[in-house]
């Protein structure tokens, strides 16, 4: 049975058992402040389960991409170490709401595994969960009877709180669970030790395959445990754990999951693969695992960056460079070229890679470029460090090996591999310390205090009343304190809310809440998951009041002009420059918006004013909105709605069109009524942000108005200063040709003098005593002059000592040149010379020995220079 097979088989079988089969979500989260990155199957379900909101369907199975290297489950170190571990993987999951519970979610999995996909039962095992004094929860007796129907009591095992007691994170959903896993091995390895002992030991092969979670708690953020409305079931298994049973093999990277990819990169390396631990090996194993999670992270909008998910995508890329690099020797861009097979090996379920290909691609090779490049920087850095230290103590220090991880991207194992060849060793522990001492400070910069809800009425959904209305009677439902950056802040839920909650680009509404003549200020709105919340700096007096809401109404009409306006911005942007354009981010508010998008060159100039042109002429035709609610989502898609790749859409979705021919997008945010109000459109930059990614910022109506306002006003004074000529633009160049010309007869000029005043000078050289002296007063027309003439006349004359007291256009200046063989044999230093004179011209210089100068505020000290020079050449020359 090959891969495709399987995951089709797992979910037409709950499809027969009557489970809605729904899409994957994105695997980059975008409305969870707890989690970056979706790490279960189970995550778009968290509302459901908390009762925040309801589910289309009480069964639902999918299979999720998910990805695990960050927060609570991460596995990116193990990955490519062992063959079961990976950082992007898939999770079938079924899933029951508040509908069957543990008897069906038992019997039906055994079904699946024993039945449709044929695993040998005498290999399989279960655990349940053992009780946990702490939380105060006995043995879970009710899965253990389950099973004790369905296996021998001797392949039950009871497990603890770590392996059978499963929590989303901190804080959030969770409950006891059942784990099956299966024992792979070959007989007499069996026969030796029994697979019960193995289960959970980390054995490569005897892992779990399948987590059956019963959901009936809440953690809360003070540890304890409340009980769910409802109690419900949510499974997960391992895509990939489960193709390797299924098509008995000892390793998740020997099935047809990942055999295309390590054939593909073990061809471009001329490496082969041996399944075994060598380096190569688990090089291998760490590409064709790390190419997954990068290329759906970014298919899924998260572009590689400096912080926060980015930054997680970039190191995984980073770290699969480096294996490639060090193991595999790839001094060339690798990664960016398997995306076709990976690409195709996805279309049919995961069809937003395929669809995204060259993007992903170009942007994944931009990365690997510039890494590259870091880590011949950093290879340079390590030679020069080596050279030290092979003199002295024959060991890199752990802060010299940090910061080659840190700046250069150098892992340990790659600095100590190198020093080892050159037979240094490196100082470990105090790396690792070093490493902990960052892990906490990012720890520390990330952290985020939230306390716990207090509830005040139970609610099954927030009503939004933003599209219709900015006001509304509402009541507090639930809130709660956080601390964020150390300041202390209140989230509150309302019943029913007119604020828009910050989402698709469009920031959250301001405003406030009022009861009793008593405002209280909405700082900002924000959702998390579903739930509309509303950000205070202090809570209400009278927290169970009615309160009447007002959503501050001229900052959101002024977002809504950039709203409307990005979707006519999207519209036009692909009638100029292709189908290719697609939203890779998007910020809208009061003020102007950004729009990024994927295309692969600069603008022109032509391009931005024909987009231009188009906008503000749908503007113009003043369209009216046509916003459709509740449109079922194949619908919406028949009507030709752009439907963003990364982003989550329900079965119903709203549906935002100006002009059906020529903007209908997918989008939950607020807009204009018509086109006309936005006024006008106009972009006042274009550029790029990553490769492949274009951002384009702009500006509407009043702010628009007042751009080109300004920039009419400048133009005005311009022409007014040039006396109004008929044509600006000829007036200008011709003034710039005119000045060019004009400084070449200047230059012509000044030379003919400089060459004049040289005759003149070398006329007034005295000679005393074998020297030749000249001090004099002189006038030229710039610094520059002075500096030539001085020059010249310490390489033509021998013996010299001159100081020229000049006036160059009203400024005071001297120069003093000492020839090279007096420096020493008269004490004279040009220099310090230079010095005292200045004090003549109330300022002050320097230089070297035989040539220094100085500049000074005072023109009228220059024949005192002259004095004063004479007088100290005296000194030194009788
Ligand atoms: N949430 C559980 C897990 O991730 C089962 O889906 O293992």
């Amino acid at each position: 049975m090959n891969s495709k097979l399987i995951r089709q088989k797992f979910l037409q079988f709950f499809k027969n058992k009557q489970h809605e089969i729904v899409p994957s979500a994105p695997m980059v989260l975008q409305n969870d402040p707890t989690l970056m990155f979706t790490n279960a199957g189970m995550n778009q379900f968290k509302d459901y389960f908390l009762g925040d909101s309801d589910p289309s369907s009480p069964r639902i199975a999918d299979t999720q991409k998910c990805l695990r290297v960050s927060g609570k489950h991460n596995d990116l170190e193990e990955v490519g170490m062992d063959t079961y571990h990976h950082t992007m993987f898939e999770m079938l999951g079924n899933w029951s709401f508040g509908d069957y519970f543990k008897k069906e979610a038992i019997e039906w999995a055994w079904e699946l595994l024993t039945k449709e996909f044929d695993l040998p039962k005498e290999r399989l095992y279960a655990s349940v969960f053992g009780g946990d004094q702490e939380d105060k929860m006995p043995l879970d007796q009710e899965a253990y009877d389950l099973w004790k129907q369905i296996i021998p009591e001797d392949r039950i095992l009871e497990g603890n709180k770590k392996d059978n007691f499963w929590e989303m994170g901190d804080t959030g959903p969770c409950g006891p669970c059942s784990e099956i896993h299966i024992d792979l091995r070959p007989q007499e390895e069996i026969d030796k030790v029994p697979g019960r002992d193995l289960v959970n030991m980390d054995h490569p092969q005897v892992v779990e395959v399948w987590n059956l979670v019963f959901m009936q708690f809440n953690r809360k953020a003070d540890g304890s445990l409340e009980k769910l409305p409802a109690q419900h079931v949510d499974t997960g298994m391992g895509f990939e754990r489960l193709c390797m049973a299924i098509q008995n093999k000892q390793s998740n990277y020997d099935t047809d999951v990942f055999t295309p990819l390590i054939d593909f990169v073990s061809k471009l390396s001329g490496v082969n693969y041996e399944g075994k631990d060598s380096k190569t090996d688990i090089a291998l194993r760490v590409i064709s695992d790390h190419i997954r999670a990068i290329s759906f992270a970014i298919a899924d909008g998260q572009l590689p960056s400096n912080n926060k998910a980015g930054y997680v995508i970039r190191r995984i890329l980073r770290r699969a460079v480096r294996y490639g690099y060090t193991f595999l020797n790839f001094r060339e861009p690798f990664l960016n070229k398997i995306l076709p097979t990976l690409a195709e090996q996805f279309d049919d379920v995961f069809p937003e890679l395929i669809a995204q290909q060259d993007f992903v691609a170009k942007v994944i090779k931009e990365e690997e470029t510039s890494f590259l490049r870091t880590l011949e920087k950093g290879l340079t850095k390590l030679d020069g460090i080596m050279t030290d230290v092979k003199s002295t103590s024959k060991t890199i220090d752990g802060k010299t090996a940090f910061e080659l991880y840190d700046t250069y991207g150098f892992p340990f194992d790659l600095t100590s591999l190198i020093a080892r060849e050159n037979g240094l060793t490196v100082n470990e522990e105090a790396f690792n310390k070093e490493m902990v001492v960052q892990k906490n400070r990012s720890k520390k910069d990330a952290e985020t205090a939230t306390g716990d809800w207090v509830e005040l009425m139970s609610i099954d959904q927030v009503l939004f009343l933003g599209y219709d209305s900015l006001t509304s009677t509402s009541k507090i439902a639930k809130y709660r304190a956080i601390e964020e950056k150390g300041k202390k802040l209140y989230q509150i839920v309302l019943d029913q809310t007119p604020f828009y909650a910050e989402s698709g680009g469009q920031v959250g509404d301001i405003g406030y809440i009022e009861s009793d003549g008593k405002k209280t200020s909405i700082i900002n709105t924000k959702k998390e998951n579903n739930l509309i919340i509303h950000f205070t700096s202090e809570l209400p007096t009278d927290i169970e009041a009615e309160f009447s809401c007002i959503v501050n109404a001229s900052k959101r009409k002024l977002t809504e002009n950039n709203h409307s306006a990005t979707h006519l911005l999207h519209a036009a942007l692909r009638d100029v420059l292709g189908d290719h354009v697609q939203q890779k981010g998007s910020l809208v508010n009061d003020k102007a918006l950004r729009f990024d998008f994927s295309h692969f060159s600069k603008m022109t100039d032509e391009e931005i004013a024909k987009v231009e042109k188009i906008v503000n002429s749908k503007i113009r035709e003043n369209i009216k909105l046509n916003e459709q609610r509740n449109v079922p989502i194949e619908d919406a898609k028949k009507q030709g709605a752009m439907a963003l790749f990364g982003e989550k859409y329900g079965d119903f979705v709203r549906v935002i069109t100006f002009d059906k021919n020529y903007s209908v997008e997918l989008c939950g945010g607020t807009h204009v009524q018509a086109t006309g109000q936005i006024g006008s459109l106009k972009i006042i930059s274009e550029g790029s942000v990553a490769a492949g990614v274009r951002r384009i910022e702009a500006i509407t109506a009043d702010k628009a108005e007042e751009y080109n306002n300004v920039q009419e006003g400048v133009l005005k004074q311009v022409s007014e200063i040039l006396n109004n000529p008929k044509d600006v633009v000829k007036a200008i160049e011709s003034l710039v040709n005119e000045r060019a010309e004009l400084a070449k007869a200047i230059e012509s000029v000044n030379a003919d003098k400089t060459k004049e005043q040289k005759v003149t000078l070398a006329k007034n050289i005295e000679e005393y005593n074998s020297y030749k002296i000249l001090v004099s007063e002189a006038s030229f027309p710039d610094a520059e002059s002075l500096k030539k003439i001085s020059f010249e006349f310490k390489n033509e004359i021998e013996n010299l000592i001159m100081v020229l007291a000049a006036n160059i256009s009203g400024k005071p200046q001297i120069s003093v040149v000492v020839s090279e063989n007096l420096v020493s044999t008269l004490d004279l230093h040009a220099g310090k010379m230079v010095k005292e004179l200045a004090k003549e011209i109330k300022g002050g210089g320097g230089g070297q020995p035989f040539f220094a100068t100085a500049g000074g505020k005072d023109i009228s000290g220059l024949s005192q220079v002259i004095v004063k020079a004479k007088e100290l050449i005296k000194s030194v020359t009788n």
